[in-house]
C-alpha cells in the first residue's frame, strides 16, 4: 500500500511513524518548573546525535494546542536530565506519562526518589539504571499548528550509571541494563533476546576505530 500523508490526518500519521519508526528508545525527562516543580515524563522521539561533543535531543509535541510542562520548563531553567528506561521502572514511567498538572510532581505520583544533579537543576531518577545531565543547546521548532513539535537539542555534561553496568573499557552491560523499547500505542519491548553482527571491514576507512 501507498500513504500520501499530504491526505491523511494527522492521527493516521502517527499510526503510521509511530508504527514504522520502531522500536524506540525512551528518554525519561526530568525537569524543573518555575516554581520549583519537579517534573518528569517519557519521550520515545528521543535520538543520540553526536559523542563529540555528547548530544540527544528529545522531540515534545503538544497537548490540546498547548505546550507541554517539558517544553516550558526546559525553555525556563536551560537545562534537563535523560533518564533510562528499565524493565525495573517501567510501570512507573507510564504512571509519569499522565496528564498530571503542573503543580503536581511525577516523582511524587508514582513513588520515585529525586536526586540533586551534578551540574544542573533537575533532580534525576535514582531507581533508574543510568542518566544523562543535559544543557540545551538548541530547540527547534518542527512542523505546524495543530500538531508541530519542538526538538529540544541537550549537550550531555555528565553521564550516571550505576556501577554493576559498566563492564571493561567502558563498554555497558546491555543483558543487565534491561532497557525498554516503545513500539506502538500501549506496546513495548524488552532487549532480552540479543544477537552480535560483526561489521564488515572494507579498505582502511575507519570510523572510532570501527564501533560506529
Ligand atoms: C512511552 C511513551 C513515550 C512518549 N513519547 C512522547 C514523545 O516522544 N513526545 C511527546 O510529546 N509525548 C510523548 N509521550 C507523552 C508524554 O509523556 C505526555 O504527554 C506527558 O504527559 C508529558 O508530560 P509534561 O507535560 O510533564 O511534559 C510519550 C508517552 C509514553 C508513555
Amino acid at each position: 500500500m501507498k500513504f500520501d500523508p499530504g491526505e491523511m490526518d494527522m492521527q493516521a500519521v502517527y499510526k503510521l511513524l509511530t508504527g514504522l519508526v520502531v522500536p524506540r528508545p525512551i528518554g525519561w525527562a526530568s525537569t524543573r518548573s518555575p516554581e520549583g516543580v519537579d517534573n518528569l515524563a517519557p519521550f520515545s522521539f528521543f535520538i543520540a546525535i553526536t559523542p563529540s561533543p555528547p548530544h540527544v535531543a528529545i522531540s515534545v509535541g503538544q497537548r490540546e494546542g498547548q505546550m507541554k510542562d517539558t517544553l516550558r520548563n526546559v525553555r525556563h531553567t536551560g537545562d534537563f536530565v535523560i533518564n533510562t528506561v528499565s524493565s525495573e521502572v517501567v510501570e512507573q514511567m507510564n504512571t509519569t506519562s499522565g496528564d498530571w498538572p503542573p503543580d503536581s510532581s511525577e516523582f511524587a505520583v508514582s513513588g520515585l526518589t529525586p536526586v540533586p544533579s551534578d551540574v544542573v537543576t533537575p533532580a534525576r531518577v535514582a531507581e533508574a539504571p543510568a542518566s544523562m545531565e543535559c544543557l540545551v543547546r538548541q530547540i527547534v521548532p518542527v512542523g505546524g499548528p495543530p500538531y508541530g513539535a519542538h526538538l529540544i537539542i541537550g549537550e550531555v555534561v555528565r553521564f550516571h550509571v550505576r556501577d554493576d553496568l559498566v563492564l571493561e573499557r567502558g563498554r555497558i552491560d546491555q543483558r543487565r541494563l534491561q532497557a525498554v523499547g516503545r513500539l506502538a500505542g500501549a506496546g513495548y519491548c524488552s532487549t532480552d533476546d540479543q544477537f552480535e553482527l560483526e561489521r564488515p571491514q572494507v579498505g582502511e576507512a575507519r570510523s572510532l576505530g570501527g564501533q560506529r
